[in-house]
């Protein structure tokens, strides 16, 4: 994983908690802290400051990311303007994570290693979304979209219909606009 995704953690973090946490939580994994934008770290690091953070705030670790997935939006909004701006709506900003924001991650950040989305018109008006990663993440995919809604004032209902955490080889997830968020199934 990316240092970017360290150092959006640590931001999150210390300003929700903080600063002591993000020290608690590198001397629990037995880390040095030190993570550079450019550098790649271990997947295994993540989990084990997900799982740390997760014993500290009494949280489960899939709650753990869905919030620290709404809470980096803003961030993110803030240190890459150029991928918001120009967008109408979360569907649209969605679909230009698959062909314009995380190809350009990959060319960014050697080694990035990003999901490739799969999308699909749902009957209902709402979008299904395909994701398939061995990192299992999907409680992250859920906070990015939600706080990438928020920023683009929308409301969406967010509901995993498919988990690899429930055996399933890939996640399913529909997304319905314009109604209350209920979380995830
Ligand atoms: C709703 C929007 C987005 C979603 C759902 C999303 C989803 C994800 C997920 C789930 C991962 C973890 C990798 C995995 O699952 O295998 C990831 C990685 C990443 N994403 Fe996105 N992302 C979004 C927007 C963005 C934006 C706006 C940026 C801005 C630059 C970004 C940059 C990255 C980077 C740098 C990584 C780390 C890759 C690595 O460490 O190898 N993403 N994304």
């Amino acid at each position: 994983m990316k240092g970017i995704i360290f150092n959006l953690l640590e931001d999150t973090l210390v300003a929700a908690y903080g600063a002591a946490i993000w020290e608690d939580l590198l001397r629990d994994i037995g880390s040095d802290g030190v993570y550079t934008s450019l550098g790649s770290y271990d997947d295994d690091q993540v989990q084990s400051l997900v799982l740390a953070a997760s014993r500290k705030l009494s949280q489960p670790p899939a709650e753990i990311l869905r919030w620290f997935g709404r809470a980096a939006m803003p961030l993110l909004v803030e240190r890459y303007p150029r991928y918001f701006e120009g967008q109408s709506s979360i569907r649209a900003f969605l679909y230009s994570v698959n062909k314009i924001i995380h190809p350009e991650v990959r060319k960014i950040y050697p080694g990035a290693i990003v999901p490739t989305f799969e999308f699909r018109d749902a009957e209902d008006g709402g979008l299904l979304m395909g994701y398939r990663s061995p990192r299992r993440f999907c409680s992250l995919v859920q906070g990015f979209v939600e706080g990438a809604a928020a920023h683009f004032g929308e409301t969406i209902v967010f509901t995993h219909l498919k988990c690899m955490h429930n055996g399933d080889n890939a996640c399913l997830f529909h997304i319905g606009f314009g109604g209350s968020n209920r979380g995830s199934a």
